[in-house]
């Protein structure tokens, strides 16, 4: 551009980091509800809020997660603060969770946490797959038995049918034993694989060497086919964790939800033990998975705490978002819109209207009301409060400030009226209800 014989040079745009993105208002709103709806379901479970910071020491990451995971391989965003520590933004909730349970000793006796927040992992964006996500997680400490898995799986389930969501996802289950029923299975799944390593996927070959039990997870169908014929891991579980398998099972049955049983299933971190759940949808494409968990019941004794079973899960909210958006919100409660716009046919009433609408907040906290600011004729204004959403007009005028009057209109009826608000707002409150 040539102005007056010097070049301006427009300053290159910054832009947000690839794969994070900004929530704007009109997300915002249904984000908001979103959270909302799943804090109501939590407390109803008796599961209290606990909130951690967003980076932690990264050694707690690698000694938990697991050092040949992909999250720790390549995923974490790890940096060096000016004191030469390392540190990494959090890829997950549950080690920083099970950190703070230690830290603060909350573990003598059991505990039911829920957490929400952004996490980071360096994966290569796409649908429903982003740099920073949002975690909505919880962890139960100190329960043994398969009630809490089935109490938890029963918490999804109503949080699924709250949302509108239980004919969208559905719940995949499996045990995947100890630890040592693991070892011994990885050992007899790599001697087999071993035998025919030339034909599985490049992956696969990389998995043989560092974390064999992912190979089970391997899209590639020529991988998927030598599976086939492979030992089961079933096949090494012990008999107490077959019937603790049988037990969740029947407790699954008995609260009416649903499950699949996916031996094939093994979770992507190194801390599960037994129990491990996936809850997934095909309405996403690839990035399928919406909620998963299982029992740890190592971790606490691993990070340095008493030995302490666990058990707890993390949804995805922005996969949780896409769902809902493919059915319109239809089943969140609340709205955005305003549920009244208030028209002030000049400025010289301002003054009067900004009287009636600050009592008017303070007779309703929960009614959200938008008054117009600006110039403009009654007709705009009218168009405005129409666009908003709003239920209700509430007009103020040269009649009704010299009245002490507030006329109301239902925009979804038409039907009018005029109300005093000579002594309060009362009369006022009472018909926006
Ligand atoms: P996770 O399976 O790694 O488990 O993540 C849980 C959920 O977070 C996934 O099912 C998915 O919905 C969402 N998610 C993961 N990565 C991304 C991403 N890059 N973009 C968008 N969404 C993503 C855990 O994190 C465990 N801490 C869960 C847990 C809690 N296990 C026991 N307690």
């Amino acid at each position: 551009m040539k102005t007056l014989g010097f070049t301006f040079m427009p300053l290159k745009k910054i832009k947000a980091i690839r794969g994070m993105h900004d929530i704007t208002p009109d997300k915002s709103g249904h984000w908001a509800r979103l959270e909302k709806a799943v804090a109501a379901v939590f407390a109803t479970y008796a599961y209290r809020e606990i909130r951690m910071p967003i980076v932690e020491n990264t050694g707690l990451f690698h000694r938990s997660i697991g050092e040949v995971t992909d999250i720790v391989e390549k995923e974490m965003y790890t940096f060096a603060d000016r004191n030469g520590e390392s540190i990494a933004l959090r890829p997950e909730g549950t080690a920083g969770c099970v950190r703070a349970c230690i830290e603060h000793s909350l573990l003598d006796t059991p505990q039911k946490l829920w957490y929400n927040g952004p996490m980071f992992r360096y994966e290569r964006p796409q649908k429903g797959r982003q740099r920073q996500f949002h975690q909505i997680g919880a962890e139960a400490f100190g329960y043994t038995g398969a009630e809490v898995e089935a109490e938890i799986l029963l918490l999804n389930a109503k949080l699924w049918r709250a949302l509108g969501l239980e004919k969208s996802i559905s719940l995949q289950i499996n045990n995947i034993g100890s630890s040592e029923a693991r070892a011994a299975y990885r050992q007899a799944l790599v001697d087999y694989l071993n035998q025919y390593r030339g034909d599985l996927d490049a992956d696969s070959q990389r998995r043989l060497e560092t974390n064999p039990l992912r190979i089970l997870d391997s899209k590639d169908a020529a991988t998927q086919q030598l599976l086939e014929g492979a030992p089961a891991l079933s096949a090494f579980v012990s008999q107490e964790s077959k019937e603790h398998f049988a037990r969740l099972n029947e407790l699954l049955a008995a609260g009416g939800v649903e499950a699949l049983h996916n031996p094939r299933l093994v979770r992507g971190l190194d801390y599960y033990n037994d129990t491990v759940f996936e809850w997934v949808s095909d309405e996403l494409g690839a990035q399928g998975t919406v909620c998963g968990g299982g029992r740890y019941d190592g971790l606490v004794e691993q990070l340095g705490g008493k030995p302490t079973p666990a058990v707890g899960f993390a949804m995805g909210i922005e996969r949780l978002y896409l769902l809902l958006e493919a059915h319109d919100f239809a089943a969140l409660p609340g709205s955005d819109a305003p549920g009244a716009y208030v028209i002030v046919a000049d400025p010289a009433y301002q003054a009067f209207a900004f009287e009636v609408t600050e009592s008017l907040r303070s007779a309703l906290p929960e009614f959200a009301i938008m008054q117009h600011l600006a110039a403009g004729s009654i007709k705009s204004q009218f168009k405005k409060a129409d666009k908003s959403g709003a239920k209700f007009a509430l007009v103020i005028a040269e009649n009704e400030v010299a009245e002490q009057t507030v006329t109301i209109k239902n925009l979804h009826t038409g039907e009018q009226s005029i109300v005093s608000v000579s002594k309060d707002t009362t009369e006022l409150a009472a018909a926006l209800k």
